[in-house]
């Protein structure tokens, strides 16, 4: 078996993967965060599928997609008017939410936890796959596990080849977004950030009126610790070379790498800032004046950056909030939180 390839822009894609999504297949799907790896989610062979393609651990739960806020009711009992509140204002879009879930999710969708995660994509094509399937889409981000996650289709045939790792790739071009989506937990007493994304914290807060952000989203997680979005402890979004952030102005950075820069290092930088890195092997990731050209661009710039030869990466990163905050969480966990100030290290 090869696998197939659907353009999104053809009108019969979605039939057609929606026939291999009921049939028990994986069909690599296009969404405005990242390319995601489909299966019925209500099937639980389907469902073991994406674990062992993935190669995922067992314990890290998958994201189900719906195709229109009216199916939450379908797999979520208890739903606050938060949670409606939300859809209405980003759905579709890059937010998911979880939610106490009902017994039709099979408990290797959610690896046996109370509660689902669910989310409505933007992708036009995407939507009208899941409404014709008739069944939630369980889909992970495509990425074989621990790498960075896949923003084109090309990204995924490079993780699985075509000889049938996986049955179907729908090709919707590079992802808008760039970085997975927001997830908010609304099952606790406070609304939780337990990752950012394309919705801002901001944005959340506003019409939440309060929210709390989960540790797992400002630091590391020890791996035997309980984290309440379990793939968050994980090593995650990592090239093989060691990631350093540097902090600092422009100039003081710039300076602290040339000072340490050795052969088969790379710089990871903005766009404004390639002048300052001649002879540095710098890869611009989009412009620190426009962040999210930083998110569209970071997840294959770090894959372009996955080279057995490269063996450390110093990267610039945006602070702040808004998208920044998104871009900067997956960064810092592609470095492990490690983090060097140009303008206190010499
Ligand atoms: O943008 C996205 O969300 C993409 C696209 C494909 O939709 N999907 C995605 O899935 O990023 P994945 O599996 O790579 O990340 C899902 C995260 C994991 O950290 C997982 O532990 C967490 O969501 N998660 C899933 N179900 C959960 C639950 N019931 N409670 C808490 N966290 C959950
Ligand atoms: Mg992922």
């Amino acid at each position: 078996m090869k696998t197939v390839i659907f353009p999104a822009d053809d009108p019969r894609t979605p039939k057609k993967a929606a026939e291999i999504i009921r049939n028990g297949g994986l069909v690599a799907i296009p969404t405005e965060t990242v390319y995601g790896l489909g299966a019925n989610a209500l099937d639980e062979e389907a469902v073991a599928k994406i674990f062992l393609a993935k190669g995922r651990p067992q314990d890290n739960p998958l994201i189900i997609h719906i195709s229109c806020a009216r199916e939450l009711e379908r797999y979520c009992h208890d739903i606050p008017d938060s949670a409606w509140h939300l859809a209405e204002h980003f759905w579709p879009g890059p937010l998911t939410m979880v939610l106490p879930v009902k017994d039709c999710i099979p408990k290797s969708t959610t690896s046996g936890l109370d509660t689902v995660a669910v989310r409505c994509p933007k992708t036009a094509v995407t939507r009208a796959l899941i409404a014709q399937a008739g069944v939630p889409i369980a889909a992970p981000s495509a990425n074989i596990s621990g790498k960075p996650s896949t923003t084109t289709a090309a990204h995924v045939l490079h993780d699985y080849g075509t000889e049938g790792k996986i049955d179907a790739i729908i090709d919707g071009g590079p992802c808008e977004v760039g970085v997975e989506s927001t997830i908010v937990d609304l099952t606790g007493a406070r609304p939780r950030l337990l990752r950012p994304g394309g919705v801002t914290p901001e944005e959340l807060s506003a019409l939440l009126g309060e929210l709390e952000i989960d540790k797992a989203v400002l630091g590391q997680i020890a791996n035997d610790t309980v984290v309440r979005a379990p793939g968050m402890k994980y090593k995650h979004y990592a090239p093989r070379a060691e990631v350093y952030i540097i902090t600092g102005t422009s100039e003081a950075a710039a300076t602290y790498v040339r000072r340490h820069f050795t052969q088969g290092d790379a710089v990871l930088c903005f766009e404004e800032e390639l002048p300052l890195y001649e002879g540095c092997n710098p890869t611009a990731y989009g412009k620190i004046g426009d962040v999210k050209s930083l998110s569209a661009g970071l997840f294959s710039a770090l894959r372009d950056l996955d080279r057995p030869e490269i063996k450390t990466i110093y990267a610039r990163c945006p602070e702040g909030g808004g998208v920044a905050y998104a871009v900067s969480n997956r960064l810092k966990k592609a470095a492990a939180f490690r983090c060097v100030n140009a303008e206190v290290e010499a």
